[in-house]
């Protein structure tokens, strides 16, 4: 079994080069379907999310030529078929292949998506978006099975602001009838970074990026050459890491403006940070203000920064307080924080931190992504040795997350265990 060796207590200095957000390619690349010919998406993060992804394409027929980090495209050769269980639950953004495929064929079936287990996560609104535009959905046992004669443009309402129902119901509209009005959107960068490239394919969507995205449909989108914007999650991350740990740590190709509630609470806590244009820099210093976060959806907190900067909390003095609002269950790395010497109370959505406590290095269990990661940084501040199982959460969504830390003065390794 893989697993993530860390000696902790090292400083970390040096540049970190952040890569391309996984949560906008997971969209990117099953939108790249509705094109009638090849797509260039670069700055592709090269993790596994991403090739489970190419993984469902390649099965659908579509040639994918990836270079490094940037990916071919050919949807042109595609067969719509049933998407199998075996592929679509290996991660959750596989439901992307709902939109995409019914927006182009105004049909698909395919089993429900995997992902990280933080809450029951259903799909509800993405449901009543595609039958808003006039599909019909059916669902035996976990198979979803969806579609129309003809999709036509409506006004859609998200009873929350979701980000992967707001971006499935983009793509389903695009090539839909008339007009489209998706009302209470997510106004994530994310869906900013979809629409941009819906758009670039000759799509013609308005308001991405704020609570009300209009649609109209055309006939037809073309190929295209599009980027990935960089990862705030993975920016926020080693962050925080530098945060704990840095001498000047330099977090490059950034949007510092994605990290806003991030910085607005280091500055809050006593951290210093130099913002730059694309890069910020981060020293740890001599001790941390309490603080409280809610998480919220952007601009507010990032639920996915939630866990990692936890750890962050469990160094200031005093008191800090943590309150989830997105996800049910998304406090499982808080035994794990504890089992190295954490103090973490929880209630229900909220955690109570009291601090500063020093960390030791133990074995953990990754239980999802974000949890995993924050494993990682109580590790890289903690005492000794930590020994992180079920790396594969990891590996999902942090592109050689190994490298990026060793070049920056950290002792990090992948090893075997039993
Ligand atoms: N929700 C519903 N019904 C729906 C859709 C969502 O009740 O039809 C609920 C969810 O259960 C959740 C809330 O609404 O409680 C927000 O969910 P949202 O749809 O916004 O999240 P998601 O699309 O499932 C994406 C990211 C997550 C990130 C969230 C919030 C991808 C593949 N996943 O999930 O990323 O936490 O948005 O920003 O883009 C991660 O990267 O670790 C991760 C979990």
């Amino acid at each position: 079994m893989k697993a993530i060796k860390i000696v902790g207590g090292k400083t970390l200095s040096g540049s970190i080069r952040i890569s391309g957000a996984k949560n906008s390619a997971v969209a990117l690349i099953p939108a790249a379907i509705l094109a009638s010919d090849k797509v260039t998406i670069c700055n592709v993060p090269e993790i596994t999310d991403t090739d489970a992804l190419s993984e469902i394409l390649e099965y659908l027929g579509a040639k994918v030529n990836r270079a490094s980090e940037s990916m071919v495209i050919d949807p042109s050769t595609i067969t719509n078929k049933e998407i199998p269980s075996s592929i679509s639950k290996k991660l959750r953004a596989s439901y992307y292949f709902m939109g995409a495929l019914l927006g182009k064929y105004k049909k698909v079936s395919m089993y429900f998506p995997g992902g990280c287990s933080i809450g029951k996560r259903p799909i509800n609104l993405h449901l009543k978006g595609f039958e808003a535009l006039g599909a019909t959905v059916t669902i035996e046992n976990d198979l979803y099975k969806v579609e129309a004669k003809e999709l036509k443009g409506n006004q859609i309402y998200l009873d929350i602001a979701s980000v992967g129902a707001t971006i499935n119901i983009m793509l389903a509209a695009v090539l839909a009838k008339g007009e489209t009005v998706i009302d209470n959107a997510a106004k994530e960068p994310e869906i900013v970074n979809v629409a941009t490239f819906l758009n670039n394919m000759g799509a013609h969507i308005s308001g991405a990026g704020t609570s009300k995205i209009i649609i109209k449909g055309v006939t037809e989108l073309k190929g295209c050459f599009h980027e990935v914007i960089p990862d705030r999650i993975e920016a926020g991350t080693y962050a925080i890491m530098g945060a704990l740990c840095g001498s000047y740590l330099k977090i490059d190709n950034i949007i510092p403006k994605h990290l806003e509630s991030l910085l607005l609470k280091f500055e809050e806590m006593g951290v210093d940070t130099e913002v730059g244009e694309d890069y910020i820099s981060i020293s740890k210093p001599n001790n941390y203000k309490p603080t409280s976060i809610k998480t919220m959806v952007y601009p507010g907190f990032p639920t996915d920064l939630q866990q990692p900067f936890t750890v962050l909390l469990t160094q200031s003095k005093g008191t800090s307080s943590v309150e989830e609002t997105i996800f049910e269950n998304r406090f499982m790395h808080v035994p794990y924080l504890n089992k190295m010497g954490a103090n973490i109370v929880t209630a229900g959505n909220k955690a109570s931190i009291k601090g500063p406590t020093p960390l030791t290095g133990c074995e953990v269990e990754a239980t999802d992504l974000r949890a995993g990661a924050a494993l990682v940084v109580a590790a890289l501040v903690a005492d000794g040795e930590t020994i992180i199982t079920n790396v594969e959460h990891i590996l999902r969504g942090y592109e050689e997350i190994v490298e990026k830390l060793t070049n920056v003065g950290a002792k990090i390794e992948i090893v075997e265990i039993d």
